[in-house]
């Protein structure tokens, strides 16, 4: 016996390491219905040192983590989305398919302890339905989304809401987590939740409960802000964190909606023959000379006339230097010629210290004896002439 068990054991671990590397599952779905499919660590997990499982009897919990994209391409398709919380929890893809065809979703589970990778295929064929026609959204407030995909809790959600549709006929058509939908990101505390929003779809029209959402008075309540309750009669929630947002829920009547205007058919590409090319008439002619001479010719004539005037200031009316100096006084300008050199003299005696005393300091000569200083650096220029100074009685005298 114990030798046809390990026989059986061989032929297991055959099989796994054959068709595990490419376990491949196969789904069909009817377009317009919820997708969930829940990747199981565990089923990961046997993939991952299969052997020591089988003899070593050793169990590992590993954590990991998934990358779900279609066969070669980057990312998973348009209608399909994945989630997983943290390493230690399963993942999950779902999504409603809108449009028949078929995906092929390779998933990739990395283990976080070994870094060991496994690949499955899945294989979702989409076949055509008809849209439910009825169909209402809900939120659900206190949930999560990775606590709402488990089947066991949409079908807890399920039969709330059958409940209050008042009908059997109904299917779960779309769940979105809220922050897809610019919810906001929760406060790490107990009792933050991120919210959900569940559609559900049915082909009986909605219940009488379902419809109180149209009525004025409950739109008028609702945006008063205020905390609205679920009508009496209507509350069927049986599991508080299942209760509906009765504010958020919305009524979808597919069969009052508008078809979609056609696509616009393609032509063959080529004008059909016959008719000349008629051009288009040339638009009337406009007079641009007012704009022209207002424009262009005004500014000009004003730039010109600036233009001589500045000429004729500058050059027109100016004294040379020579004309100017002729006419002045002869000891005005040797006063101000003075004031100029002496100007120059302070400046200069500015710039560094023991340089010789200022030539205007030095005495010319000595008054009583009459005798001449000795002259350094001056070139003997009185400061004032006397020959031609008609200011010399105001000259103090010694
Ligand atoms: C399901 O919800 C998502 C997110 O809001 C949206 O992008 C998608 O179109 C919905 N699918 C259907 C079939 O309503």
């Amino acid at each position: 016996m114990a030798g046809c068990g390990s026989w059986i054991f061989f032929l297991t671990v055959c099989a796994v390491t054959l068709f595990g590397a490419s376990a491949e599952l196969k789904f069909t779905i009817p377009v317009g219905k919820l997708f969930t499919y829940e990747l199981m660590r565990e089923t990961f997990q046997n993939d991952f040192e299969p052997l020591s499982r089988l003899y070593a009897g050793r169990l590992y919990d590993d954590p990991m983590v998934f990358k779900c994209n279609r066969q070669s391409f980057p990312d998973l398709p348009e209608w399909l989305r994945f989630t997983q919380r943290h390493p230690y929890d399963n993942g999950f893809l779902y999504g409603t398919p809108t449009s028949p065809g078929k995906s092929i979703i390779e998933v990739y589970a990395v283990n976080k302890r070994s870094y060991e990778t496994a690949r499955h295929i899945i294989v979702i064929s989409i076949i055509a339905e008809k849209m439910l026609p009825y169909q209402a959204e809900f939120f659900i407030k206190l949930r999560e989304i990775e606590k709402v995909l488990p089947s066991s809790v949409q079908v807890e959600i399920k039969q709330d809401l059958q409940n209050l549709w008042k009908t059997e006929n109904l299917e779960i058509v779309n769940i979105t987590n809220a922050l897809d939908r610019g919810g906001r990101v929760p406060l790490p505390l107990a009792g933050h939740y991120e919210g959900v929003f569940v559609k559900v779809g049915s082909e009986d029209y909605f219940s009488n409960c379902l419809l109180r959402v149209l009525t004025p008075e409950h739109q008028k309540q609702c945006r008063a802000g205020a905390k609205v309750k679920v009508p009496g009669g209507c509350n069927f929630c049986s599991i508080p964190s299942n209760c509906i947002t009765w504010c958020k829920t919305e009524l979808f009547d597919l069969t009052k909606q508008e078809p979609a205007t056609p696509a616009p058919t393609m032509g063959s590409g080529i004008l059909e023959t016959g008719g000349d090319f008629d051009p288009p008439e040339s638009p009337p002619s406009r007079d641009f000379l007012p704009d022209y001479i207002v424009t262009v010719i005004v500014p000009l004539i004003l730039a010109i006339i600036l233009c001589l005037l500045l000429a004729y200031v500058m050059f027109g009316r100016r004294e040379g230097v020579v004309k100017r100096n002729a006419k002045t006084n002869q000891i005005q300008l040797y006063h101000h010629h003075t004031i100029h050199e002496n100007t120059d003299e302070l400046r200069n005696m500015a710039g560094s210290r023991g340089v010789s005393p200022p030539l205007s300091t030095l005495p010319m000569f000595n008054s009583r004896t009459g005798e001449r200083a000795p002259s350094l650096q001056s070139d003997n220029i009185p400061l004032i002439m006397a020959q031609h100074d008609p200011y010399s009685d105001t000259l103090p005298r010694k």
